[in-house]
């Protein structure tokens, strides 16, 4: 058994193979599991499509998604969405995901996902109109000119698909 200076033991320990295995530091396994994170982002997204179109609503496409900042253990996890714009019978939501450290109120900006939703009609489950988007302040409209930018893009890349799957 070695002992290190700060006193706290450590086992040398030697694989058959691979002959004296190197010790890891507790911060070495820490994990936040990502995945976690898109599926908070797809629901809060949901939350944001089903409250304006007041509809059943499924997520056609998420086409942007970006890690910032790593969420660290122990921080509350933040999420906000709203809608961007609406088209015909879809609508782009944006999600921002925050970070905050619960000691200090530090909040992070960690996240940043468009999610496109369809609305559904209740009974024949097709997709159905979605009430306009009212958009007042400039930071909705620049949202909203955004949102189209991206909508191209995202259809564009949707008839390339379909184009190599047929
Ligand atoms: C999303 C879905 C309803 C679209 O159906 P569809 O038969 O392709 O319908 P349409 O071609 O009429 O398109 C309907 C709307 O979806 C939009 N859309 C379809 N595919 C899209 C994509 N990949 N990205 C963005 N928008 C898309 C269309 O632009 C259209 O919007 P608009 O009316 O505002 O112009 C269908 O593909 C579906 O049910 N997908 C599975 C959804 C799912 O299981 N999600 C995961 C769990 S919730």
């Amino acid at each position: 058994m070695k002992r290190k200076k700060s006193g706290i033991a450590t086992s040398a320990v030697t694989d058959p193979l691979k002959g004296p295995l190197k010790g890891k530091t507790v911060s070495a396994s820490r994990s936040v599991l990502g995945g976690h994170v898109m599926h908070l982002v797809d629901v809060v997204a949901a939350m944001a499509a089903g409250r304006h179109s007041n509809s059943y609503v499924v997520t056609a496409s998420v086409d942007y998604i970006d890690f910032r900042n790593a969420v660290n253990l122990g921080e509350i996890v933040i999420l906000m969405s709203q809608v961007n714009r609406v088209f015909n019978t879809s609508m782009e939501v944006g999600v921002k995901v925050y970070s905050e450290n619960p000691l200090t109120g530090e909040r992070k900006h960690t996240t940043t996902a468009y999610v496109t939703f369809v609305a559904l009609d209740e009974f024949s489950k097709t997709p159905k109109v979605v009430p306009p988007l009212i958009v007042k302040r400039a930071e909705e409209k620049r949202r909203w000119r955004e949102a189209g930018a991206r909508r191209k893009y995202r259809l564009a890349m949707r008839s390339k698909k379909r184009k190599r799957e047929e």
